[in-house]
């Protein structure tokens, strides 16, 4: 089915919408992102990614495209448009182009370029690969030091993935000075005790807006939460695992580097983690 894209103002079919080859996210991978879930034809935690959004154009000096009203009603009707009731939105903005190709930034007055489109995913939030668990590798992480702008440069996230499918995995997690930054495209947990352990936010990873709402759901059930450093020894040892991320929510990891963990089938808490994760952002989905 030919999906409806909204590319600078316009509905278009996909075949139809196109973006300036001197476009600098094209060039320079001068745009950032953001990826919203979709449940029960609903938009899952807007807000979070609109306030997010905001947060990467303004540490790249980059201007809004629009109003988070106009960007909630962009969002809202691609999913009626394309009947979307289990997937994802896709939201991309970059620095637009003033025709050439120049390191200089355009002029401030240069239009961004704004693209949204859908990905239909049925079955997203009862995902077989969920109950299966996910088996991870580590890998270094070499990307740039400002993990926390939500840019599209993912050229190395996705060279991590294709390493995890050479061997037989389906994600890895990258490793910096010794300890876990995140996995590709996720945060990373480990549970040990009954206590979960990720790393602290800084400029080293994403901030996940699926990270801060289960870390309060997790507070609110009571559950042990330390946000600290941790090696991938330590995660080996643990008696579970799982990453979070507006794809996946929360992904048991069963496996990494090899190592089983626990019995190899998802854990507890990972899975009523997941379980109450689905159950609010359904209910506050708008
Ligand atoms: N990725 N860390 C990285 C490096 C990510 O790319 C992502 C999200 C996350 C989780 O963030 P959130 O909970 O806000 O989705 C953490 C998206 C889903 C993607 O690139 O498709």
């Amino acid at each position: 089915m030919t999906r409806t894209v909204y590319v600078n103002g316009e509905y278009l079919p996909e075949t139809e919408a196109k973006v300036s080859i001197f476009d600098r996210g094209f060039l320079f991978a001068d745009a950032v992102y953001e990826v919203t879930s979709v449940l029960d034809g609903k938009l899952i935690d807007f807000e979070g990614h609109a306030v997010r959004l905001k947060r990467s154009l303004d540490e790249l000096e980059m201007a809004e495209p629009c109003t988070k009203d106009e960007l909630l009603d962009i969002h809202r009707k691609l999913v009626e448009l394309n009947g979307i009731e289990e997937g994802l939105v896709y939201l991309q903005v970059s620095r637009g182009s003033d025709g050439d190709r120049d390191f200089v930034f355009p002029s401030a007055d240069t239009m961004p370029s704004l693209v949204l489109f859908t990905q239909n995913k049925p079955g997203l939030a009862d995902s077989p690969a969920a109950k299966m668990g996910a088996k991870i590798i580590s890998i270094e992480d070499i990307r740039w030091g400002r993990r926390d702008i939500k840019t599209v440069q993912l050229l190395y996230p996705s060279m991590g993935k294709m390493m995890a499918k050479k061997a037989g995995c389906d994600d890895a997690w990258l490793i910096e000075d010794g300890y876990v930054t995140e996995g590709t495209s996720n945060n990373a947990y480990y549970v040990k005790d009954g206590k979960i352990v990720t790393r602290p936010l800084s400029t080293d990873i994403l901030h996940g807006i699926t990270r801060k709402a289960v870390l309060r759901m997790a507070a609110e059930a009571q559950m042990e939460v330390e946000e600290r450093l941790f090696t991938i020894d330590e995660a080996k040892e643990a008696d579970e695992a799982f990453t979070t991320s507006a794809s996946a929510f929360v992904m048991p990891v069963v496996e990494i580097d090899g190592v089983t963990l626990g019995d190899g089938t998802p854990g507890p808490i990972a899975k009523r983690l997941r379980e109450i994760y689905l159950d609010e952002s359904r209910k506050a989905a708008i």
